[in-house]
């Protein structure tokens, strides 16, 4: 019955950060028609939907993330008619594009916040969170930037704070206006008119905040080292109970284009990230779901509950969905090591939902050290250890310099992985054996397998600790997926004799019949099995 279900629940979504993809004009920077010209590799590849971070005019305080032209292109990514000309070629190759919506603030430079800044009693005062200063002088309460120090920043000039819960340059958007509201939804309507396929919504649940303003409380688990962002419970500051209302609004907007998606950034906790899909599915269509790429520790019992857990939360009828990384996180090649990595994207890959996946991480990409002085990213800039420009590098297509990201006289905007003579894409597309042809055969079978797209997803019961085995069905196809996060090898037993054919293993070296009664699993690695119809029905 794969016709019952839409694009964006068979299909696989891959994040583009478009000024690391492709450089097409010599500025080091990527750009549209660099995007463009790779997406006969994005098709190769399997994917089925790009989400593009943003591409709007901006000073890029925050890359991107705080904009001042909400329906415009910068120039540094080229133009309008290049949009319009990326969204036609990739719907050509039946790809969706999908644009990133930042409605929580806009860029200090956007001219709503200039007239909303010029004084006390303009029109647009209050489409942005101004408040007196307190008795002391002092900001109106404790709540903190995401990216570190308070909230709030004084305007000598006006003499009221406004908020910024991310950079200084990034002021909060009131939205309990109602002419905010109506002048973001004409942006959404703008950019479905010009035919993108959805949007991914920039911290969606943070839109609203306590009328009262009250003081957060502080968080009795942080300690050094940990991000600023969590030294508070953003108790006031997130997950208003008011938030469902508008995100309704916005999903009647899109609904009323058909087929189009609402993707939510929510780092909730599950039973608060659930109720996004709204209690009638009128919310998001995918509420982010990034447990694989917050959990504290990476291993076959944890991601078990975190699987088991989700499945069990989900409403009826809501749509599952799994991220490994994104631009925010630390890679999961970083994070677990590559091999490791070979396993994680084989779980991206067969659980049931919709995958996201990062640009470069189908190569095995891994998070690349910058020194301070060459760091961009603001919080980077507070403290080197929280800084994002590590997993934003170029991405690497072969091995000429630069690996194809911009000329070899071209300074890249953040430095090129020193490994990328190794881990570039015409390099492991002729490898029978690398990270690309894994991930593409995953991809692949994933494509054409009913069961890994839209069948059941259940976990399996056996013995072994260190290894993760689970069944997703459709009909009667069936496949088992068996995953060893540890560096050793491993037996596997499931309670039936039963015969299966072993389609893959992420090291791509064998296939063929399999006994599952005993399967052993050398150290990382995961396998991917066909069960023989008629056979093993005990599972
Ligand atoms: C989201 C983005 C992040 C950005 C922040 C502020 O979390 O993913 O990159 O810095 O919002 O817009």
């Amino acid at each position: 019955m794969m016709h019952a279900h839409s694009w964006w629940q068979t299909g696989v979504i891959y994040q583009v950060y478009p000024r690391s993809f492709l450089d097409s004009n010599r500025d080091g920077i990527g750009d549209l028609p660099g995007i463009i010209s790779k997406l006969d590799y994005l098709r190769w590849l399997g994917v089925d939907a790009i989400w593009l971070s943003p591409i709007y005019p901006s000073p890029m305080a925050d890359f991107g993330y705080d904009i001042s032209n909400y329906t415009a292109i910068h120039p540094l990514f080229g133009t309008l008619e290049d949009l319009d000309s990326l969204l036609h070629q990739a719907h050509q190759r039946n790809l969706k594009l999908i644009l990133d919506f930042v409605p929580n603030h806009t860029s200090d430079e956007h001219p709503w916040f200039q007239e909303s800044r010029s004084n006390r009693s303009n029109e647009k005062r209050d489409w942005y969170i101004w408040r007196d200063p307190a008795p002391d002088g002092g900001p109106p309460n404790n709540w903190t930037s995401r990216f570190g120090g308070s909230a709030w920043h004084f305007d000598e000039q006006s003499e009221q704070y406004y908020l910024h819960l991310f950079d200084v340059k990034q002021p909060d958007l009131n939205w309990r206006n109602l002419k905010v509201r109506q002048a973001m939804y004409d942006i959404l309507r703008f950019w479905l008119d010009r035919g993108v396929d959805g949007f991914r919504i920039d911290v969606l649940w943070m839109l609203l905040k306590d009328e009262q303003f009250r003081d957060n409380p502080m968080n009795p688990d942080w300690k050094p080292g940990d991000p600023p962002s969590a030294r508070q419970v953003g108790l006031y500051t997130g997950d208003l109970p008011d938030m469902h209302a508008l995100a309704r609004e916005m999903r009647a907007i899109v609904d009323r284009y058909g087929e189009r998606v609402l993707i939510g950034e929510l780092y909730l906790p599950l039973t608060s990230l659930i109720q996004y899909y709204g209690e009638q599915l009128d919310e998001a269509h995918l509420p982010f779901n990034f447990q694989l790429v917050t959990m504290p520790t990476w291993g076959a019992s944890t991601i078990r509950q975190v699987v088991d857990a989700y499945e069990a939360a989900l409403p009826r009828g809501a749509w599952p969905n799994w991220v490994l990384g994104n631009h925010d996180r630390p890679r999961i090649a970083t994070r677990v090591g590559r091999e490791q990595a070979r396993t994680a994207q084989m779980l991206l890959l067969t659980l049931r939902g919709t995958p996201t996946c990062y640009y470069g991480d189908e190569l095995g990409m891994q998070n690349v050290a910058i020194p301070p002085a060459l760091m961009h990213d603001p919080p980077g800039k507070q403290d080197p250890q929280h800084s994002r420009d590590p997993q934003r590098t170029p991405m690497q297509w072969d091995t000429s310099p630069n690996a194809g990201f911009c000329p070899p006289e071209v300074q890249p905007w953040l430095p090129v992985a020193s490994d990328y003579h190794t881990y570039n894409v015409a390099v492991e597309q002729q490898e029978t054996h690398s990270f690309l042809t894994l991930v593409r055969a995953l991809l692949t079978l994933r494509r054409s397998s009913p069961a890994l797209s839209v069948g059941s997803q259940r976990s399996l019961d056996q013995p072994n600790p260190a290894c993760f085995v689970y069944l997703r069905q459709h009909g009667r196809q069936r496949y088992v997926v068996a995953l060893n996060f540890s560096a050793h090898e491993q037996v596997v037993s499931l309670p039936e004799q039963g015969q299966g054919r072993l389609l893959l293993s992420t090291h791509l070296d064998h296939e063929g019949p399999m006994a599952l009664g005993e399967m052993h699993l050398r150290g990382n690695e995961g396998l991917l099995i066909w069960l023989f119809p008629f056979e093993s029905q005990m599972i």
